[in-house]
């Protein structure tokens, strides 16, 4: 895949958009050689897009509640990004269901971030789905998108321990402060060249990702 220099990246939320400012911050502080070039949300009160236009940068709204169809909408979703040409499409709490008519035109380059540790949980309410089930540890994975809803592959999980009187809050709070460490570098390694996805699944510097996608140390480059 060829990228430009700095790389232009489009960021999709539905929400506050920490994920989002996680993105700003690297691109920031030089851990990204990368520029958001456009913020696009479904919701026009989402948090995050005050943020980021108060930030500079380009905003966009599509409500979802204005297309017939969720194929119409993406179809619009499609034809807004690519006026912005984007080497990699991010969502970032993009709480929307994605069809082909999204996924087939950027595949490759369209990464999602799940709150938990896939295969465990694709959909909603995964922390307490993981309480629930008294799992001993939650957590969250950066993947591939796919047409499968939360199923592509795998590329970086980071864990926390679920401990004792853990609520679904308090866990998402631990686990949030991974979702921005986690979520730049697999960016990084994909504006590298260093990330791709293949018929077999994710590849990272010519080797096959583990099914779950690799585990995250502090320090990982
Ligand atoms: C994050 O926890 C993200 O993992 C989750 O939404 C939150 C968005 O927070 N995404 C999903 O559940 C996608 N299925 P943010 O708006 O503060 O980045």
């Amino acid at each position: 895949m060829s990228v430009s220099s700095p790389a232009r990246l489009a960021i999709l939320i539905s929400g506050r958009g920490s994920n989002m400012q996680a993105f700003m911050d690297a691109c920031n502080n030089g851990d990204l050689d990368a520029s958001i070039v456009l913020v696009l949300s479904n919701k026009t009160d989402a948090p995050g897009l005050c943020r980021a236009a108060e930030a500079g940068i380009t905003t966009a709204c599509i409500d979802h509640r204005q297309y017939d169809s969720r194929e119409a909408f993406d179809a619009a979703l499609v034809a807004q990004l690519s006026q912005y040409e984007p080497d990699l499409v991010i969502l970032a709490g993009f709480m929307r269901i994605l069809t082909p008519v999204f996924i087939e035109p950027f595949a490759g380059k369209l990464l999602n971030i799940h709150p938990s540790l896939l295969p465990k949980y694709p959909g909603l309410h995964t922390h307490q789905r993981a309480i629930s089930a008294g799992d001993p540890e939650a957590g969250v994975t950066v993947h591939f998108v796919t047409l499968e809803l939360d199923g592509g592959p795998p590329i970086l999980q980071a864990r926390v321990p679920v401990l004792a009187g853990d609520t679904a809050e308090s866990l998402a709070e631990r686990v949030i402060v991974l979702e921005h460490r986690i979520y730049p570098v697999a960016a990084r390694w994909l504006l590298q060249g260093r990330l791709h996805l293949s018929e077999k699944g994710a590849i990272l510097d010519g080797e096959p990702i583990p099914p779950t996608g690799i585990d995250y140390v502090p320090g990982i480059r």
